[in-house]
């Protein structure tokens, strides 16, 4: 799929306070600093139309971005950033769950891994109260271009043996780098596919 056009619509503080919509929207989740703005930046083709920062903490709102004039890309705030104050967590942390749990145009989230990692506790609590919940999410690591390519499918395939370990079944993982623009065109591709399926929404505004 081609991005023709991508613009910034709002950011909102809060589920109830996003934009009415009846379009296919995907967010982007993981903890601050794994590359969220990044990624999007990277899928969108325009490098500061989210922004990004070396530091932790950076995306602090509900962000919502019109791509083709026909889908949403959202951009959320990170979890588990320590230096946060405790309330301050409580809030980012509301702010993230009620999103995904309430937002009914939201068709996918794609779960951002930073690919040099082991599995982190926060993370895979993270998916299983994902699955708990029945929300439909991809894997997408992160980082890529900052490893050997051994080491990229070494670290990604052991990542992914831990998850089996755990469930079933995998959803749909990704490999991408913000910086060498690797996973572009599967991500496009697989929200081209998702974007054909009935929006299926309970309160039709
Ligand atoms: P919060 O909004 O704070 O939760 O962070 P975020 O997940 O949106 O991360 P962001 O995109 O702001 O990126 C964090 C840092 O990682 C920045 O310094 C980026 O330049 C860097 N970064 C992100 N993606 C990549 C990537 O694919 N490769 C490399 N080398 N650096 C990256
Ligand atoms: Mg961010």
């Amino acid at each position: 799929m081609l991005v023709n056009t991508a613009r910034f619509v709002i950011s909102s503080p809060e589920v109830g306070k996003c934009p009415t919509t009846n379009k296919h929207e995907y967010a982007f989740i993981g903890r601050s600093n794994v590359g969220k703005s990044s990624l999007i930046n990277m899928l969108l083709g325009q490098k500061d139309l989210a922004k990004t920062s070396s530091k932790p903490g950076k995306t602090a709102l509900i962000n919502h971005f019109l791509v083709n004039d026909s889908w949403y890309v959202v951009d959320l705030p990170g979890y588990g950033y320590a230096s946060r104050g405790k309330e301050d967590r409580i809030i980012f942390d509301k702010m993230i769950r009620s999103y995904i749990l309430e937002r009914e145009q939201m068709t996918n989230l794609f779960l951002l891994i930073d690919s040099r990692h082991k599995p982190q506790k926060i993370d895979l609590e993270f998916m299983d109260w994902l699955g708990e919940n029945g929300v439909p999410f991809s894997i997408v690591f992160t980082k890529l271009d900052k490893l050997s390519m051994t080491a990229g499918k070494n670290n990604t395939a052991l990542y992914l043996e831990e998850l089996l370990a755990r469930w079933e079944e995998l959803p749909p993982v990704f490999m991408t780098s913000s910086e060498d623009k690797r996973g572009r065109d599967e991500i496009l591709n697989y929200i081209e596919e998702m974007n054909k399926l009935p929006l299926l929404m309970d309160s039709k505004e």
